[in-house]
């Protein structure tokens, strides 16, 4: 397998797994949290991955984000083979290429709305050009967060810190976000807000973004809906209404547990 640098290629996958497994513990107590998936993601979509609780969801993106290592299969991040790269170069590369959105936030609660944001800048070691400072710029206002930028994340409401959350994501531009359960913690205004501004980073800037969630209503703003049971891949739609998605997910009692 080449671990040439793929990246700029549109025609290749921003994210590709090929009959990955992730297991857990031994004998009686052996769990495959994912069981030989095979999936490419695309540039510049916006996919949502569903399931039922403990189906594998977040076990998926920790495999495919390099935060954790597979048991079996190959895994491709931005072009590069996650499986022959040790530790330092994978977090170098996971830091260049991935951005991620946490149901919880994950801002640091002494760090400043902007500070924040240009954190993965500062952990990469990466300068900040003209450019750059502009894009950043450009976020902050498109996310509303202007008069909000020196204040911290305990003085911000929860639809406030995630638009801080996806502006730190989208400012390196990296190849792929992951979002885990985003909207977990919102209520439905601020949910539809996050949602709408996460299709319109896929749709207008070519953010390839993979979302994790069990709502339909979340899910029907992805232009893709994999569906994962007792980590298999057991679906792989279109755009479908929240109507659509419930009715997919029936007999895989999404929300059951
Ligand atoms: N660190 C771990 N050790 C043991 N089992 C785990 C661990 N992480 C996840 N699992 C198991 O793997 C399965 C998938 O978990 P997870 O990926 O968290 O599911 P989901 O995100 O869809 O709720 C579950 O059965 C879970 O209990
Ligand atoms: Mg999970």
């Amino acid at each position: 397998m080449t671990s040439e640098p793929l990246q700029h290629s549109p025609a290749h996958p921003v994210v590709s797994l090929r009959r990955v497994s992730k297991i857990y513990g031994e004998g009686t107590g052996r769990v495959a949290a994912l069981d030989e998936v095979t999936v490419d993601i695309h540039r510049g979509g916006f996919t949502a991955i569903m399931g039922p609780s403990g189906s594998g969801k977040s076990t998926f993106m920790n495999v495919a984000a390099g935060l954790d290592d597979a048991t079996s299969g190959e895994v491709m991040l931005a072009g590069s083979a996650l499986t022959h790269l040790g530790d330092d170069a994978r977090t170098t590369l996971r830091r260049r290429e991935v951005g991620f959105i946490f149901q919880a936030f994950n801002l640091v609660p002494t760090l400043s709305a902007h500070e924040n944001i240009l954190l993965p800048f500062e952990l990469a070691g990466r300068r900040i050009d003209i450019e750059q400072q502009s894009w950043i710029d450009h976020l902050i206002g498109t996310l509303g967060l202007a008069d909000r930028i020196i204040h911290r994340p305990s003085e911000l409401s929860g639809g406030q810190q995630q638009r801080v959350a996806i502006a730190r994501a989208l400012a390196s531009r990296p190849a792929v976000i992951f979002a885990d359960e985003p909207t977990g913690n919102l209520d439905s205004r601020s949910s539809r807000e996050v949602l709408t501004l996460l299709r319109t980073a896929a749709r207008e800037y070519g953010q390839t973004i993979a979302m994790i969630s069990h709502d339909p209503v979340a899910a029907s703003y992805a232009d893709r809906i994999l569906v994962i049971a007792d980590g298999s891949l057991v679906g792989d739609h279109g755009a479908l209404s929240p109507q659509q998605i419930s009715d997919l997910l029936i007999g895989f009692e999404v929300g059951a547990a």
